[in-house]
């Protein structure tokens, strides 16, 4: 076959606010691939079929001199993330050709690659409702992050009061069943009247909708609260320390409000951290999942089953994964972003 075009997702310019399609990220067909000459040097030709898009990109298209927990992008290289891809062709004896692995992989349609380059490298399957794609959402990294945040600092007691912050989104939305199944009263918010109605699909017992309805109203009638799981930040977290309990446990697993430049609002309650003994507790899943080997099983199989519920927000084309990636960082996805980059 002759070569043809290997399609790629670079990243062009740092963003001061929002990232937009077409500037600051620019789908590039100038690489060609001979898919059945291409050397491979003992290692594997992987056709990518899924990419994760998670709100934490934002951050690593940042000034490189500024500090985050990953390194920041390089401008005119392909953005990097989570996704699944088949094995095309092998010289790798622990990878035969058809297998899907899931990874961390350039935003790119091909890849050779040496398996010890890709980071997180593992087969993946389907099996019953637990899909290619899941493995990137669900069953991968942000439902790592809510499985093994959860485990770790939740300590829930039946007929405690958690709030969950986009809890409509794939990292919230499994809380929310967490907390449901350890017998907690859940409340849940989220930024759109369809999302607030899938929030009480997923068994949340006082859901709203944060831009009509006002946190602190929702609390203090609510609450007051024993657990709060945070994705947003900002007001939310004000609000939440206000009309919590002595001992509550403060999950921060991520702070929406201010990744895109919008760091206005004025903390007002941060007293109350040592007033109350509550315990905050700020994770990155990178240092809980190796605790915590069961979620690729046992959790996994709750998902196959059907148990753990989930739906996914998918933008096809690999270039139109800008648009995907502005459209997580304004809140406009329904369930988890992912792009299918090829049919799977
Ligand atoms: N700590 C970790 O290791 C880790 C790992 C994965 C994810 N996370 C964090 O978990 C959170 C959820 O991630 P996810 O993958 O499940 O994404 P997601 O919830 O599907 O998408 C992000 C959501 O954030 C909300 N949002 C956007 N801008 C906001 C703003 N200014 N104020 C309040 N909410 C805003 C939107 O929902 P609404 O319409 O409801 O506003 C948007 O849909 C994020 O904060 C992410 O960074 C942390």
């Amino acid at each position: 076959m002759a070569p043809i075009k290997n399609g790629r997702l670079l990243y062009k310019e740092i963003p001061d606010g929002y990232p937009q399609p077409g500037k600051h990220v620019v789908y590039d067909e100038s690489e060609l691939i001979d898919l059945d000459n291409v050397p491979l040097n003992g290692g594997l030709l992987l056709k990518i079929l899924v990419l994760s898009i998670d709100p934490y990109l934002r951050n690593r298209m940042r000034d490189p001199s500024v500090r985050g927990f990953l390194p920041a992008f390089e401008i005119g290289k392909p953005l990097q993330n989570g996704g699944v891809a088949q094995v095309l062709r092998s010289e790798d004896p622990k990878y035969t050709a058809g297998t899907y692995v899931a990874g961390s992989y350039p935003f790119q349609k091909y890849l050779v690659a040496q398996a010890s380059e890709v980071n997180g490298l593992r087969p993946v399957q389907k099996k019953g409702k637990l899909t290619l794609s899941a493995h990137v959402g669900v069953a991968g990294m942000p439902g790592a992050t809510a499985y093994t945040g959860w485990k770790e600092y939740a300590k829930p007691k039946a007929g405690e009061v958690v709030f969950v912050t986009t809890g409509a989104g794939c990292v919230g939305a499994i809380v929310i069943q967490l907390a449901k199944a350890d017998g907690l009263k859940v409340i849940g918010s989220a930024g759109s009247d369809a999302k607030v109605e899938y929030m009480k699909s997923m068994g949340a017992d006082v859901v709203f909708n944060y831009k009509k309805t006002k946190v602190e109203d929702v609390l203090k009638k609510e609450g007051p609260i024993d657990i709060f799981w945070d994705n947003v930040g900002g007001e939310a977290l004000d609000a939440a320390l206000a009309n919590c309990n002595k001992h509550a446990r403060f999950i921060e697993c991520g702070m929406m409000s201010v990744y895109n430049g919008d760091n206005a609002y004025q903390m007002k309650n941060l007293n109350y951290i040592y007033q109350f003994e509550i315990q905050l507790h700020g994770f990155i899943i990178l240092s809980l999942i190796p605790k915590y080997p069961e979620f690729y099983t046992e959790f996994a199989n709750r998902i196959a089953s059907g148990e753990i519920k989930y739906n996914e927000d998918i933008t096809v084309g690999l270039e139109n994964g800008g648009a995907a990636l502005e459209t997580i960082q304004r809140g406009n996805n329904t369930g988890k972003s992912v792009i299918a980059v090829a049919d799977y």
